[in-house]
Order: C-alpha cells, then sequence, then structure tokens
C-alpha cells in the first residue's frame, strides 16, 4: 500500500484574526500539501483553532463572553480567511471538542500509568482580588535589571532581560493592579527528564528537524531537560483533569493533541479511516509532518514526541520549521498597522499573488522572511504577470482569435519542439525544489521557463504570421508549442497559484495537468487534436496603491500619521520605514489629491467627500530649513486670508533649496487640522507629485491670485 502522509500547520490561537505573519505558515504548508497531492501521494492536511488557555479566557471575559461563545467566533472568520487564501484542510477543528477531551484523556491516563506524571507544591503569585494565580504575563512590575516600569513577569521588552515574576520590583496584577501574593499550589508535571536519550535520539534523526536546530536544543540537554507542567489552577478555561479537583490541562499539553482529535473527527466524517489511530497508532506505516514556526519549536521537538512515545503512539517524522515574516523590514507591529489580517488583504488583492510572493522567498531555512511591499509589487509584476501571464495571453488569444482555437500537431523538429524539451527536462529540478522546500529555487526554474518561451515568441512573431495564409501554419505550430509551455507551467505552479493554473487550464481547453502525469512526459504536452478555449484577462497588474492599501494604520492614528508622511515626506527614518509610513498614509492620501488615483485603495467615494477637502492656491513668500530635520521646510504661504499668511511645514527640502520657492504658486489643503512638526506648528498641507525624497515635485495652480480655490 502506497505511504499515507498526515500534515498539519500550528493550531492558530482563537483569540484573534489570523494575519499575514500566519499565512506564510499555512502557504507554506498548503503549497506542500498541493505539491505532493500532484505527484500522486496519499496526503491529509488537518489544523484546527488552539481555544484554551488563560488569555483566550480573559478576553473573551473583557467582551462579556463566554470563551464557548468567543472562540465560535474565530473559528467561523478563520476558516473562511483560510478558505479565501486557497488554503485547504481536509478537516478544520477545534481543540475545545470531544475528540479533543477523549485523546487528552487518554494520553494523560497513559502517561500517569507509566509513572510519568508527579505532583510537586510550586509557589506562585496569586491575585487575592481575582482570586486566581497569576501566571508570568499577568504580572507587571519594574524591570529588575533596567528599572523599566511596567513589565511583564517573564521578560524585559526595554534591556531583553528574561527573569522570574518573582524578582519584578513592586509587582502587581495585570488584571486589576492589586499586590499579588504568595500562595502554594499543587502542580502536575510530566517527567521530561527521564526522557533525554529518547529524545536526543530523535533528534538525530535525519530530517526529523533542520541541523541547525537540532543542534540549538542540544543547549537544553547540556543544561539538563526540566520536567514540564502540565497543569494549570482554575479558573481556566480547557479540559479539567480527571481526578483532580479544579485542575485544568495546560493549554500546551492539549493544542497538539488536536492534531489527533482533528484526524479522528475527520476519519468519523469522511469514513476515510476507522479512527485516529490509523494514522497515530505506533505501529502504522505513515508519515507525520508538522508545519511549525521557529517560535514553537521547543513544545513539538521535546515535549510532544516525548508524550506521544510515552502514549505508545506514532511520533512525528518530521518537523518544518519556518522564521517569521516582517513588513518593509520590521518586525509586524499593530500600533503601526503592518500586522495585517488575512482579511484586509483579501479585501484589496487576490490571494494569488501573495502565495507566489511568499513562495519565490521561502526556503527550507528558518531564517525571517520579508513583505517589502515594493518588492512585492515589483516581482509579482515581473515574473507572474509581465512573464507567465504575458505568455499565456500572447499565446491563447492568438491561437483562440485568428487561428480559431485549432493546435498544430506537433513537430518533428525545430526550436518549437526543443524549447518544450528544453522545459520538460527541468522539471526534476522543479520536483526536487518542491520536496526540499526549496520554493524560491522551483519558482525560479519556472520563470526562467517562462523567458525562454517569451524570447521564442518574440523571435517568432507568429503575430505577423497569423495574418497571411502562407504563413499561418508554421504561425499556429509556434503558438502551439508555447502553448504546451503555458500547459507545463500550469502544472508547475498549481501547488503555488492554484486559481491561475486553473484558469490557465480551462483557457488551454486542457485538463489539468499533475507533476505525477509529467513523469516521462513526452512532448507534445498538450492534445493537439482538442480545441483551445477562450481567452479571458488572467491576473491584473498590481498597483502600488493599492498594495500600500493593505496597511492599515489603527483608526486613532490614521490621520496624523497621514499627515506627518506625507509632510515630512520620510523624515530620517530608513527606507523601509518611509515605505511603511507612506502606506499608512495611502488612504487618506489620495481623498486628498484626485488625481492620484483616488477610489483605487479605499473604492470610490462621493463627489462630497472630496468636496470636503478645501484646496486654495497659495504664495510662498518665504522659505527656511528646519533645524535637525534634513527633509523639512518651513514655509510662509499667503492663502490670501485676512488673517495673515500661513506657516506651512512640508517635506520638500531635498527636491527644492528654499530660495528657489520663493514668489512660487502652490496648491494648499487649507482645512487640515493643525499639527506640530519639528516643534512649529503646520496649518495646511502642500500637494506635490511624485515618489517623494529628490522626486517631488510642487503642484501649481497656474497664475491665480492667492486664495483661489482649487476644485
Ligand atoms: N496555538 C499555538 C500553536 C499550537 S500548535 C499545537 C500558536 N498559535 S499562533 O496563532 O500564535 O501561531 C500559529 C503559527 O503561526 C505558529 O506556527 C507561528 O509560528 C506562526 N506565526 C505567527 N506569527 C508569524 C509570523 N509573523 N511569521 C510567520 N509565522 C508566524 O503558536
Ligand atoms: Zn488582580
Amino acid at each position: 500500500m502506497a505511504e499515507r502522509i498526515l500534515v498539519t500547520s500550528a493550531l492558530p490561537y482563537a483569540n484573534g484574526p489570523v494575519h499575514i505573519g500566519h499565512a506564510v505558515e499555512y502557504i507554506q504548508t498548503d503549497i506542500y500539501v498541493r505539491f505532493l497531492r500532484s505527484c500522486g501521494k496519499d496526503v491529509v492536511y488537518f489544523c484546527a483553532d488552539d481555544t484554551h488557555g488563560t488569555p483566550i479566557e480573559i478576553n473573551a471575559a473583557k467582551q462579556g463572553l463566554k470563551p464557548e461563545e468567543f472562540i465560535a467566533r474565530f473559528h467561523t472568520e478563520h476558516q473562511r480567511d483560510f478558505h479565501d487564501l486557497d488554503i485547504r484542510f481536509d478537516y478544520f477543528h477545534s481543540t475545545n471538542s470531544p475528540e479533543n477531551r477523549h485523546y487528552a484523556e487518554l494520553i494523560y491516563g497513559r502517561l500517569k500509568e507509566k509513572g510519568d506524571i508527579e505532583r510537586r507544591d510550586i509557589e506562585q503569585a496569586y491575585c487575592e482580588k481575582d482570586r486566581r494565580f497569576l501566571p508570568d504575563r499577568f504580572i507587571k512590575g519594574t524591570c529588575p535589571n533596567c528599572k523599566a516600569p511596567d513589565q511583564y513577569g517573564d521578560a524585559c521588552e526595554k534591556c531583553g532581560k528574561a527573569y522570574a515574576p518573582t524578582d519584578l520590583i513592586e509587582p502587581r496584577c495585570a488584571l486589576c493592579g492589586t499586590p499579588p501574593v504568595r500562595k502554594n499550589s499543587e502542580h502536575l508535571f510530566f517527567k521530561l527528564s527521564k526522557h533525554a536519550d529518547f529524545l536526543q535520539s530523535v533528534l538525530r534523526k535525519p530530517g526529523f528537524l533542520h541541523p541547525g536546530l537540532a543542534t540549538q536544543l542540544q543547549g537544553f540537554f547540556e543544561k539538563g531537560l526540566a520536567d514540564w507542567d502540565i497543569s494549570r489552577d482554575g479558573p481556566y478555561f480547557g479540559f479539567a483533569i480527571p481526578g483532580e479537583t479544579d485542575k485544568f490541562f495546560y493549554v500546551w499539553l492539549d493544542a497538539p493533541i488536536g492534531y489527533i482529535a482533528t484526524t479522528e473527527k475527520w476519519a468519523k466524517e469522511t469514513g476515510k479511516a476507522k479512527s485516529a489511530l490509523d494514522y497515530w497508532g505506533a505501529d502504522q506505516d505513515t508519515r507525520i509532518i508538522h508545519f511549525i514556526g521557529k517560535d514553537i519549536v521547543y513544545f513539538h521537538a521535546l515535549f510532544w514526541p516525548a508524550v506521544l512515545n510515552v502514549a505508545g503512539l506514532h511520533i512525528p517524522n518530521e518537523i518544518k520549521v519556518h522564521g517569521h515574516l516582517t513588513v518593509n523590514g520590521e518586525k509586524m507591529s499593530k500600533s503601526r498597522g503592518t500586522m495585517v489580517p488575512v482579511r484586509d488583504y483579501l479585501d484589496q488583492l487576490d490571494p494569488t499573488y501573495l502565495r507566489y510572493f511568499y513562495a519565490a522567498n521561502l526556503g527550507p531555512g528558518v531564517e525571517d522572511l520579508d513583505l517589502n511591499l515594493t518588492a512585492f509589487r515589483e516581482r509579482v509584476n515581473g515574473e507572474l504577470v509581465n512573464n507567465v501571464c504575458n505568455l499565456a495571453n500572447r499565446a491563447l488569444s492568438l491561437l483562440a482569435g485568428p487561428l480559431e482555437k485549432r493546435l498544430a500537431p506537433g513537430r518533428a523538429e525545430g526550436p518549437g519542439r526543443t524549447l518544450v524539451e528544453s522545459a520538460l527536462a527541468r522539471v526534476p529540478e522543479v520536483r526536487d525544489a518542491f520536496e526540499k522546500l526549496e520554493y524560491r529555487n522551483a519558482i525560479r526554474v519556472i520563470t526562467d521557463i517562462a523567458s525562454a518561451a517569451n524570447a521564442f515568441v518574440q523571435t517568432q512573431a507568429p503575430w505577423a504570421g497569423v495574418r497571411k495564409p502562407e504563413t499561418a501554419e508554421a504561425a499556429r505550430a509556434d503558438l502551439s508549442d508555447a502553448a504546451d509551455v503555458v500547459y507545463l507551467l500550469g502544472a508547475l505552479l498549481a501547488p503555488v497559484t492554484p486559481r491561475l493554473s486553473e484558469k490557465l487550464f480551462a483557457q488551454l481547453g486542457a485538463p489539468p495537468l499533475t507533476f505525477q502525469a509529467l513523469e516521462g512526459a513526452k512532448y507534445p504536452l498538450l492534445d493537439r487534436s482538442r480545441p483551445t478555449g477562450t481567452p479571458e484577462p488572467l491576473l491584473p497588474r498590481l498597483e502600488q496603491e493599492k498594495v500600500n492599501g493593505i496597511i492599515k494604520a489603527p483608526p486613532s492614528e490614521q490621520a496624523p500619521k497621514a499627515a506627518e508622511a506625507k509632510a515630512a515626506g520620510g523624515g530620517k527614518e530608513g527606507k523601509e520605514k518611509k515605505a511603511e509610513k507612506k502606506a499608512a498614509a495611502a488612504q487618506p492620501a489620495t481623498q486628498a489629491s484626485p488625481g492620484a488615483g483616488a477610489g483605487e485603495a479605499s473604492g470610490e467615494i462621493e463627489y462630497a467627500d472630496f468636496a470636503k477637502v478645501v484646496l486654495k492656491s497659495g504664495k510662498v513668500l518665504a522659505a527656511e530649513k528646519v533645524k535637525d530635520a534634513d527633509k523639512l521646510l518651513k514655509l510662509t504661504v499667503d492663502v490670501g486670508e485676512a488673517a495673515g499668511p500661513r506657516t506651512i511645514v512640508s517635506g520638500i527640502a531635498e527636491a527644492y533649496a528654499p530660495e528657489a520657492l520663493t514668489g512660487r504658486r502652490v496648491v494648499v489643503v487649507a482645512n487640515l487640522k493643525p499639527r506640530k512638526l519639528k516643534g512649529i506648528e503646520s496649518r495646511g498641507m502642500l500637494l506635490t507629485a511624485g515618489p517623494g525624497g529628490k522626486d517631488l515635485s510642487l503642484l501649481e495652480p497656474g497664475d491665480v491670485p492667492p486664495g483661489s480655490e482649487v476644485k
């Protein structure tokens, strides 16, 4: 029987929307699963919501909801988000499910039976007001190292030092502010220390973990593995521990068991397996692969295999670890709006772009991956739209139009045949790259193939040939060979951009092509006797405005941020930060300048919205540099007001010398809230065009008196 493969992505917390950082993992996994399936493998892909623990319980309470109601909302949202990103789980379950309770109890029972659970008294911070023990993140106080106030109980965000909650100066409950007391409580520990040898042998298994990470984990063994506290005192949203009063499984005990529970649920619902044990039984010949981020390696590579082994279950064969997403070179941040919810992305853009960009940048290592919004647009447009889609458009529209959807039979020789055959020769490279999670290499080969085909079409110039009867058949033959390459590209890209591949197959009038079918495939690839389909637009070019539109500053900060970014034209920050701020500014800015493609980023606006912006012509009376701000100029501008000229600070210093500005006419946003920049109150904003920095030009209203309305 063929090997059965079970693949998982880490279970997202049911504590908020999934964001584009999470998407790295789910897209990476989904590509792998689609690839394996295309190779004809027997593979299932599972995920679930991770629902238990204190943060979820507390956030639910803050919203006046029962935890069950709170997590239900995210269960629906997460599923929709994943679906719309073209992620196809075989099942998406929840850790707050009967199946999970069953397996958590079963596994715990086995650990206990084997003598692997030990009771220990521990002293912990306790809030008498909230009547609960306080985990690290629920205690705040002054950092014992750098004295920064308001730091959590585990580590200081200012100086980075890690410490115990007991080390905090003036600790207090993060929920209510009361100083906690120390209180003893009995906890249950899993004796991880017993399993050091077993775990070291697991870590040495080839393919289990990236060798660099396995080496890193050696550090834990050298220090001696600590036993693992798996119980929490109530109130706690989770499963009660059988045989105990007011004790619950720690969320990280039952979270990975969610992988098993989901398998069980899927088995029962689809009948495709008798139970989860068809996959998770110790003696089953299955391959279990977990995809996770670098922050949760410890749980998956140490605790989890040890627990499974003691419980007599199948341990994972491979743990594939990826790095974290950064946006424009910086850690994602809520306050900067770069922790973009998947939904905000999807509101603007097709998932195909993001899937492609992630694939084009993903390797098998744990390096972080950067979503630089400019690189995003450039790569997607350059490689996917202008190369792959362009080839398809050229070939398909000529075939469908002048050539009446008829393909030519394969040729005995010639450059067209050579083109297809050399493309086919590269399939093993692509296959190998996907298999090794070297997606970026797969993409490189794929774009090479497309470039070669575009060059071929360029040389053969079939658009000229199709017009004359004596050359039409040669053109048809060339275009049919190009269509063969399009077919191949559809297959190679299908794991990454399934939507696009579906369109390609439909427009070629051909059935989906798989990696399995490509094994031993020969020229010609397409059944040349079948008509091609109807060409339709494949994928529009990415516009920077729309790309930037995925970043929304939090509502309260949106307006000032926009004004600042516009006025400062970048300020002193690095390039990325500048791009990011610009992105944050994109929406309000487009509303203020009708010429800048308003409506693209935020949908169309009514005239009334535009009319809110008062634009006036002004005349610069004086200009000078602003101290300590090399991008800013302080301008005195006459806007025809009785109260006299206004002071406006503008980020145009790189583009204009102050002396060149006196007497110049400008367009001023006259009803913008005043704003302080470098201590100077700026009343209004000058309209400019261009990307920024040196490349900026002031809009000129022409020779009209100051104060004339611009509309
Ligand atoms: N609930 C746990 C996992 C339990 S698995 C039994 C958890 N949840 S999470 O929502 O915080 O993260 C889910 C996955 O997304 C993790 O693998 C995490 O590494 C990954 N990512 C979260 N933020 C990420 C980025 N910024 N970039 C890439 N992956 C990210 O951890
Ligand atoms: Zn409290």
